[in-house]
């Protein structure tokens, strides 16, 4: 369990509860094919806005079943898309109105969002994008958004003044987090930052006063790490989409992370895609996230009408499932102390203050179960999901040499397990350490 970097925003929380959920959901939800669609398919902003924006009406939208999902799942916290790079706000901002409460939707959809994960225990995060395709005075770039590749991108950008928008971005993110209580965690996204200036980073955002503000707002508020500002700026690292090999370093240094991933890989709500991950590679997802001393922030992307859909809700049920049981192994868990080796297809968590080891097993082994660095140093070991005490002596004598005794310098402990897997997901020992 190594000592991370100090962060400026309230970590504390964060690596205790381990699990939270990200909402992607915006007009994208529409066309249905990827949150990028208006890039990928350079959509101009009239086509877009006509075929969409006019037209966004999520009848269905029930914020208070979203968060009852979450919390069901063992999730603690939310962070939701108050707008992505195709630049539409679901809050009622003063500052555009390329808003929710502009379209059919006709309210402020952020507010009720918010009052129902509070509600219900969660903590509040948003994701605000940097990247805006929709606001006049983004200066069009050659790398992303619908016009990327225009021929005429200099008369795109006449009247086009970047420092207008960077000023855009302060004064949303203040009504942000002046006007909805207190928020946990803003996420921005994202910098693409060219030598010559053509990109998008530290000086086009003016990062260094965004990133003063916020702090000067929401003193311990936790902040991703893609402002563009190197060493500082950030109190977290976010991989997406794949999981890192061992707990996250920034130059050596260990540092508070948190994986983000997808169900299916976009991340708003995506009608055909057929990859989506079964319910059992997402609990491995998590455990192996916890097991490198890492938070998982796992996302949604809900239908136009304001739903999840039926695989999103499959999912839900069947992390909730397993979070009845083995929240314990996750929740206020971290990484396995180096003496303790984790046994084959098998993960290690470790509660610090229990000074209980969880034994995570993702291929069932037929008996025995052998857990080098261990022996003599357990009391007690049960099946977590039902209590039921697990042996531990795993081999007689006799039958050491085949096996138990790997001539290895630690201590092995053979465990003695039941014959057929348990029905749950992923099963879990839990150690209790003499
Ligand atoms: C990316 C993508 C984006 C998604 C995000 C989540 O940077 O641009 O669509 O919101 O990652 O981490």
């Amino acid at each position: 369990m190594p000592t991370t970097r100090p962060t400026p925003g309230d970590t504390a929380w964060f690596v205790h509860d381990r699990f939270g959920l990200f909402i992607h959901w915006g007009l994208y939800a529409m066309p249905a094919r990827h949150e990028w669609v208006q890039h990928n398919e350079k959509i101009p902003n009239e086509t877009y806005d006509q075929k969409f924006f006019t037209r966004f009406d999520p009848d269905l939208y029930d914020p208070a079943a979203w968060a009852d999902a979450a919390a069901a799942a063992g999730m603690k916290y939310v962070v939701v898309t108050v707008k992505h790079h195709e630049g539409f706000c679901l809050w009622d901002s003063a500052h555009t109105d390329f808003k929710a409460t502009n379209s059919p939707a006709k309210c402020d959809l952020l507010r009720p969002l918010v009052d129902a994960f509070r509600a219900r225990g969660l903590r509040i995060g948003l994701y605000y994008s940097l990247i805006d395709w929709h606001h006049p005075h983004f200066i069009v770039d050659p790398y992303i958004g619908p016009c990327r590749d225009h021929p005429d991108r200099a008369v795109l950008n006449r009247g086009r003044d970047q420092r207008i928008y960077a000023k855009y971005m302060r004064d949303q993110v203040t009504e942000l987090l002046t006007q909805y209580g207190d928020i946990d965690i803003l996420w921005f996204d994202f910098s693409y930052p060219k030598e010559d200036g053509s990109g998008k980073g530290r000086a086009q955002w003016e990062s260094d006063e965004l990133y003063a503000l916020v702090r000067r707002l929401r003193p311990g508020i936790i902040l991703d790490d893609r402002l563009d500002m190197g060493d500082e700026g950030w109190d977290i690292k976010t991989p997406e989409q794949f999981q890192p090999r061992g707990w996250v370093h920034h130059k050596g240094t260990p540092v508070v992370w948190e994986a983000c991933q997808t169900f299916g890989g976009s991340w708003g709500y995506h009608r055909d895609e057929a990859s989506w991950k079964s319910p059992e590679q997402l609990v491995h997802m998590l455990i192996d996230t916890v097991a490198k001393g890492g938070n998982l922030l796992l996302n949604v992307g809900p239908t136009a009408r304001g739903e999840f859909d039926p695989r999103a809700v499959d999912r839900f049920g069947a992390l909730g499932r397993w979070m009845h049981h083995h929240a314990r192994a996750i929740r206020g868990c971290t990484q396995a102390p180096d003496e303790f080796v984790a046994p084959t297809d098998c993960r290690l968590t470790w509660n610090p203050v229990t000074r209980r080891v969880y034994v995570h097993v993702f291929a069932w082994p037929f008996q025995i179960l052998w857990l080098d660095g261990l022996g003599g140093k357990v009391a007690y070991a049960q099946l977590l999901h039902d209590g039921s005490e697990i042996e531990m002596k795993g081999l007689e004598d006799w039958q050491h040499a085949f096996g138990g005794d790997t001539g290895a310098p630690q201590k092995t402990l053979s465990l003695r397990l039941p014959v057929r897997k348990p029905d749950v997901l992923v099963p879990v020992i839990e150690l209790f350490l003499a």
